[in-house]
């Protein structure tokens, strides 16, 4: 199958792309603005395997002759850090909206398959107390500047199924953690804050709850749904991992022999999403995938490992990340 991959040099995507490669893949095509979050370090393991072009989602000449020669589209591209969205939404109106609306009128033009990915952002948030969880009929509800245009985006892929019969799937993943993630996301900025001398800085009380999963396990459920999803379906993918933010913190703390109470309260984050939960059941109970990496405190162990192990890819991002984040208070 002739694969593109948009914003495969970010860190779901080029975890994605280097788990086909592995399988054997053999024509993988990546699309990526290279933007700031974006590195083809990241890539440099399947370099000799794949083509990485430079471009941007929203350059529609360069879409439409891309997708023409593909079979698959997997669509990863998008501005996606929730802070900078609040400090300046215009580029993820760009990428995230006009983006993902340059390659659904590609991939309705050529005929190809379609597989969207998204978040469970787009739901808003949930009570802190209570066993409610996100299932693909919950109300679309999103909260800041990010999860409206991921929402937005999610729309025209459902338009473009219903009134074009585009061939598409979506998913709606929850938060992800692993190797090749950027150091403004949470757990990698609290792990490089801790290996470059500095204090890992909490939001508000850290109340907050996160559903995480290993950034492998999202990928192999995209994996699945490419291959046997309903096409107009969208499934939620989630790993039942549910930690409030202040217990991420300390463990990670901890397996880094620091002392529990070694970090900061910092401003909180605007409109802060309370707590994510994902029922994955239709794609268990459908699609028949599980998750793989389900002991937390194993996975976290290994990727601050990789952050440990691999300096070089992120220690020329640290400085301006901070200074940034600083800027800001937090
Ligand atoms: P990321 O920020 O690490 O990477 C995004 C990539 O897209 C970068 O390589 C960037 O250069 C590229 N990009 C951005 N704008 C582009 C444009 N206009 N044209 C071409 N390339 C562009 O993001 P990520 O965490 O890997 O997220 C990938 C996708 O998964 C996003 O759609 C995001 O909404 C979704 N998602 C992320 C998470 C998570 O926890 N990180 C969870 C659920 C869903
Ligand atoms: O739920 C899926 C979403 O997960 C994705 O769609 C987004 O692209 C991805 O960035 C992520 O969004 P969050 O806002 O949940 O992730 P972030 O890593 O920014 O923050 C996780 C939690 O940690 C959140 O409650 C805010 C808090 N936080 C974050 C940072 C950067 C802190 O307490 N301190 C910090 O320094």
């Amino acid at each position: 199958m002739r694969l593109l991959v948009t914003g495969g040099a970010g860190f779901i995507g080029a975890n994605f792309v280097h788990a086909v490669v592995r399988d054997g893949a053999d024509d993988v095509t990546v699309l990526d603005a290279l933007t700031y979050a974006g590195s083809r370090e990241s890539l440099a393991p399947v370099r000799d395997r794949i083509r990485l072009v430079g471009g941007d989602i929203t350059d529609a000449a360069l879409v439409d002759r891309l997708v023409a020669e593909s079979d698959a589209v997997v669509h990863f591209a998008a501005e996606t850090h929730v802070d900078n969205a609040l400090a300046d939404p215009e580029p993820f109106l760009r990428s995230n909206v006009i983006g993902t609306f340059t390659i659904l009128e590609a991939v309705r033009r050529h005929g190809v398959r379609l597989h969207h990915v998204s978040t469970d952002e787009v739901y808003g948030d949930l009570p802190l107390d209570g066993a409610q969880r996100f299932t693909e009929s919950t109300p679309y509800n999103p909260s800041s500047p990010y999860s409206s245009t991921k929402a937005a985006a999610d729309m025209l892929v459902r338009a473009w199924v219903r009134s074009y019969g585009v061939r598409a799937t979506i998913s709606n993943c929850s938060n992800n953690y692993g190797p090749y993630q950027h150091v403004e996301k949470f757990i990698p900025r609290q792990i490089t804050n801790v290996l470059t001398g500095r204090r890992p800085k909490l939001y508000g009380s850290g109340a907050n709850v996160r559903d995480w999963i290993h950034v492998d396990d999202h990928n192999s459920a995209v994996r699945r749904i490419l291959a046997d999803g309903q096409l107009g379906r969208t499934y939620l993918i989630g790993a039942g991992g549910e930690r409030d933010n202040l217990s991420v913190l300390r463990t990670i703390l901890r397996l880094m022999d620091r002392d529990p109470d070694d970090f900061d309260h910092v401003t909180d984050r605007a409109g802060h999403d309370l707590r994510y939960a994902i029922d994955a059941s239709a794609l268990t109970d459908e699609l028949g995938w599980r998750p793989e990496h389900t002991d937390f405190e194993e996975g976290l162990r290994a990727t601050i490992d990789w952050y440990r192990a691999n300096e070089s890819w992120w220690a020329p991002l640290k400085d301006t990340v901070e200074a940034t984040y600083q800027e800001r208070g937090q």
